[in-house]
């Protein structure tokens, strides 16, 4: 992001969750792999870290690999989980540096041994920040989170409710996102946080994730800053006209 261009103050989402969509067709429609869309899509990750960092967005989810992306071809798969061994490897120091707390929800035991120890020394070296916490969803999805949550309950007796379930999911005490930013032109949740988006405004970007840059942010962030949030409620009266 140029340095000087921040979104003019107003409300700026404490919470947004990214659904990083497009990396397949931006490499396709330059008649490169598709692996390599996921490699440029690592760098437009790191620039939406920096906006976030820019912006004091507290708080950054991203969607890296559901539970249903293992069906995709065996070469896919891999070259995936080589690009987050290298990531992880390469970037992880200057995300400490940046100030950002690193975390991965998901069923972190189906990955090979290393890029689990990966994970974990990620977590651990990025504990202490404060300024950023980016959750990074790795073989999760939306479903199971709500079934081990309530599963989680069941075998301790205890009783089923939203406070409760809430506590079980994999995001507990993470304020649920705001802003839910979908690039790549789908209009589709795809069992990403079914739970914590009930409230969540929804925004969709034809942008391919590999181009989505420090503008397209600014530009999802000034529409939801122009939304009314009503929470179910009804809007209040306009001023000066009471209803007796
Ligand atoms: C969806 O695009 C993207 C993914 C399944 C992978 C997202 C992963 C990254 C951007 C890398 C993140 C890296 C780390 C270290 C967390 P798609 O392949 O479904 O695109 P398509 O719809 O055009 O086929």
């Amino acid at each position: 992001m140029s340095k000087a261009k921040k979104s003019a103050p107003g409300r700026v989402p404490s919470h947004i969750a990214v659904v990083m969509d497009g990396n397949g067709r931006w490499a396709t429609r330059r008649f490169l792999p598709r692996t390599a869309g996921h490699k440029v899509g690592v760098d437009a990750l790191k620039r939406l870290v920096r906006g976030c960092l820019l912006e004091a967005v507290p708080h950054l989810t991203v969607f890296a690999f559901s539970s249903e992306n293992w069906n995709r071809p065996a070469e896919e798969v891999s070259a995936l989980m080589d690009l987050f061994v290298q990531a992880l490897r390469r970037e992880t120091r200057e995300l400490a540096a940046q100030g950002v707390r690193l975390r991965f929800v998901g069923r972190l035991d189906a990955f090979e041994p290393t890029l689990q120890d990966l994970m974990r020394e990620g977590e651990a070296v990025t504990a202490e920040n404060l300024r950023l916490q980016l959750n990074v969803a790795i073989n999760y999805g939306g479903r199971w989170d709500i079934v081990q949550a309530a599963q989680a309950l069941a075998l301790r007796g205890e009783p089923i409710d939203e406070t409760s379930l809430s506590a079980h999911l994999c995001m507990a005490g993470v304020p649920e996102p705001d802003l839910l930013i979908r690039t790549g032109g789908e209009r589709r949740i795809s069992n990403f946080l079914l739970w914590q988006l009930a409230y969540t405004e929804l925004y969709f970007s034809d942008v391919l994730w590999p181009d989505f840059d420090e503008a397209a942010l600014r530009a999802a962030i000034a529409d939801y800053a122009a939304r009314e949030r009503r929470f179910g409620r009804v809007p209040p009266p306009p001023p000066g006209l009471r209803v007796a």
